[in-house]
């Protein structure tokens, strides 16, 4: 069983991934992480140096990597991960996808405490930010609706309806 855990940023995607993970007794992986230790350099670090299009390139190889590798898993993407290349083709044939559709407000609330590591934010003031949200989210959208499963009340559901509903999708 392969969950790959889909969604913005902010969405909740590593918090619920490593839960999900423990409860089904999976391995737990971040794809941001895994692109971090193949690379020995930080997210801003690869945008920075090598830009947004070796780091989509680097994002899909490990994307393909692991799944090859991993019959079983829970795998939280990045944000963007469903949204280039094939992707999300590629993770509906080889698993499960579940799109976090956490609410906007909810979102901007993390994002304004933990915005250092993610270098899309790096030139959003925080007065932007919730705008710089919808309007990423809208361009989105049409790539996260493709998800087997959405969970519209991330903030709201239980541990156990969350596997329920991943579950019996
Ligand atoms: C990105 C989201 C980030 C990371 C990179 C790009 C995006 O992951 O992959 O900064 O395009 O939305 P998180 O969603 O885990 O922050």
């Amino acid at each position: 069983m392969r969950i790959f855990l889909i969604g913005f940023m902010g969405s909740g995607k590593t918090h619920w991934g490593k839960q999900v993970a423990q409860r089904l007794h999976l391995p737990f992986y971040d794809l941001d992480e895994v692109i971090v230790a193949a690379e020995h350099r930080t997210i801003p670090d690869i945008f920075g140096e090598s830009g947004e299009e070796y780091f989509r390139n680097k994002e899909k190889e490990m994307l393909e990597k692991l799944v090859d590798e991993n019959t079983n898993m829970v795998l939280s993407c990045g944000g963007g991960t469903p949204c280039f290349f094939n992707n999300i083709e590629f993770m509906k044939k080889y698993g499960t996808v579940v799109w976090l559709n956490t609410q906007v407000d909810v979102m901007l609330h993390r994002l304004m405490k933990e915005r250092e590591l993610r270098p899309l934010l790096k030139d959003i003031t925080n007065e932007d930010l919730k705008y710089y949200i919808i309007r990423k989210l809208n361009e989105r959208r049409m790539y996260y609706e493709q998800a087997d499963v959405i969970i519209d009340k991330e903030d709201a559901i239980s541990m156990n309806d969350f596997i329920q509903t991943v579950l019996h999708a």
